[in-house]
């Protein structure tokens, strides 16, 4: 039987919201029981959209009802129906029918519930939008204690970082520079009528001007490119490898950045850890890929007398574990499944990942402290911390800057993710 694809989405909304799983985990089990491309690109644009503006969708929602659903499959519906009406290209009348049509047999009480709140939103549309403007929460389309954190950092700037917390991200690549070179690269794909254009502040990276599927991209199976943010593409740079270095990637799954390394220098002994043995299985398929190949270990960071053989490293890339609040336009799910309170432990994990790397330096070597956060707490408070419980730890400073340490990249600066670096230098005294 053919799947209704309103209903699909509603049902993997409901995985997220009500049961707590990634977006990315529960599009890929819907995902699968489609074959129609356009089907499935309809599913994913839902999906996405709905997580997007999921606080600003609650809002209008909660004013068009007098009193809540409580069936999640239902409530997700009817997000679903007028996220298409608030944002989507479609023909309205046939929106609302086939969101009506869409609800399941067994639950026939609410098709004139789905019908009737779609239709007021029709009607009301103006009026609605202008309380939209006058919520903080549902203008931004952030939770409340989300906005407080952002705007608590970074005041005049928090307006532009939520609206680029909304706004699609681009499809950017990075091109495995031991396999071909940019320009050949683009080159490729305009052979394939694939738009593209050269990055220029970041050697590796080209920028697709309108997203594809990743198996459409030429020679993606043989691992001559991969898809990664420009900010993330930074880390590799800022490293300033020189062949027969040895150089340990802390926190390394799923290796984007483990790859990139290994990509810009093949000349060099690389260690890839990561506490999360299911995460460094994907580190292991990431490399095959790409034909590139580390030392593997499953281990924590913070405990290098279980993992460590005590031979120092001349590059470390601290990569830590972070709040992600710099990639919400990737994964928008962010907004709805982080809480305040998952924040609280992570800078302290963070600092005891940084002591620990700091001990497996070298002297002169150089340690990269990088997150895709956007939190002052996470970052330059960090690396302020360590730089004063440190004598022999000297920051290498960077020019472009809202930090007074490191280097933040505001979500959506140059079309980049939001992102963090540090770079430190061990003191030979
Ligand atoms: C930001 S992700 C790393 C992304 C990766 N560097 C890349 O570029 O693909 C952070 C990683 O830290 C790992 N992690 C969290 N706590 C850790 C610990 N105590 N020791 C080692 N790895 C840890 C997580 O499993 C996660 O894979």
């Amino acid at each position: 039987m053919a799947k209704n694809t309103r209903l699909l989405a509603a049902q993997t909304l409901v995985c997220v919201l009500d049961g707590g799983q990634s977006l990315t985990n529960a599009l890929e089990k819907t995902l699968i029981q489609l074959e129609n491309p356009q089907e499935k690109a309809f599913v994913q644009a839902v999906c996405y959209g709905v997580c997007r503006y999921y606080h600003r969708l609650q809002f209008l929602l909660s004013q068009l009802l007098d009193k809540p659903i409580k069936d999640a499959e239902i409530y997700a519906l009817a997000l679903v129906g007028l996220y298409q009406l608030a944002f989507m290209r479609v023909k309205t009348h046939a929106a609302v029918s086939e969101t009506v049509d869409a609800t399941p047999k067994k639950k026939s009480w609410a098709k004139n519930l789905i019908n009737a709140l779609l239709r007021r939103y029709l009607r009301e549309r103006e009026q609605l939008e202008t309380l939209v403007n006058s919520n903080p929460v549902a203008v931004h389309s952030h939770p409340k204690w989300l906005i407080s954190r952002i705007e608590n950092d970074w005041s005049e700037k928090a307006e532009s970082i939520f609206q680029a917390a909304n706004e699609p991200p681009p499809m950017v690549l990075r091109v495995n520079s031991l396999q071909t070179t940019r320009e050949n690269y683009l080159q490729q794909l305009a052979g394939l009528e694939i738009a593209a254009e050269i990055i220029e502040t970041c050697p590796s990276a080209i920028r697709l001007l309108k997203p594809v599927a990743v198996f459409s991209l030429p020679n993606f199976e043989t691992g001559m490119v991969s898809v990664q943010d420009t900010a993330a593409q930074f880390a590799t740079g800022l490293l300033e490898l020189k062949a027969g270095q040895r150089v340990l990637d802390l926190c390394a799954a799923p290796a984007g950045k483990t790859a990139h390394i290994l990509e810009s220098q093949n000349d060099l002994e690389c260690v890839a850890v990561d506490i999360d043995a299911t995460r460094m299985a994907r580190v292991e398929t990431n490399l095959q890929r790409l034909n590139l190949s580390a030392q593997l270990i499953v281990g924590d960071a913070t405990q290098p007398e279980t993992w460590w053989n005590g031979k120092l490293f001349d590059r470390i890339l601290v990569d830590a574990p972070c709040s992600a609040l710099g990639v919400i336009r990737r994964h928008p799910d962010i907004k709805i499944l982080r809480r305040a309170d998952d924040l609280i432990a992570l800078p302290t994990l963070q600092a005891e990942i940084l002591k620990a790397a700091w001990s497996m330096l070298k002297e002169d070597g150089l340690l990269v402290y990088a997150t895709c956060s956007i939190l002052k707490a996470e970052n330059e408070n960090q690396i302020e911390k360590f730089l004063a419980e440190n004598s022999d730890a000297q920051e290498i400073p960077f020019s472009e800057n809202h930090a007074k340490h490191g280097w933040q990249i505001l979500t959506g600066e140059n079309s980049c993710d939001g992102f963090y670096y540090a770079r430190l230098r061990k003191l030979n005294f």
